[in-house]
């Protein structure tokens, strides 16, 4: 099962093994990753799952779609390697990804 890491706020490591098919915000909610909120519960409707994919990784995650980029233009300290992830699907591909979670949502 593919490993994704959590860099909360504070800097704390949250390592997660994320089953294949489910999305990067839904396994941090479940394993209570703190900083994401994930208000619309993953209907890219409200920019609180908003992370920072680690540079090392952005390729591989890809950019948003649109959709996901529109409301994107909601988030906080928005950045290059901003990304809504109940928009990113775990694959095997994404095995040691890493992602941090911005100071605050919204
Ligand atoms: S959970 Fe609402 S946009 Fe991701």
């Amino acid at each position: 099962m593919p490993t994704i890491t959590y860099v909360a706020f504070d800097g704390t490591r949250h390592e997660i093994d994320a089953p294949t098919g489910s999305t990067v915000m839904e396994n941090a909610v479940r394993n209570g990753v703190p900083g994401i909120e994930a208000e619309c519960g993953g209907a890219c409707a409200c920019a609180t799952c908003h992370v920072y994919v680690d540079e090392a990784w952005t390729e591989k995650v890809g950019p948003p779609e649109a959709m996901e980029e529109d409301m994107l233009d909601f988030g906080y300290d928005v950045r290059p390697n901003s990304r809504l992830s109940c928009q990113i699907q775990v694959t095997d591909e994404l095995d040691g990804l890493v992602v941090s979670v911005p100071e605050r949502q919204g």
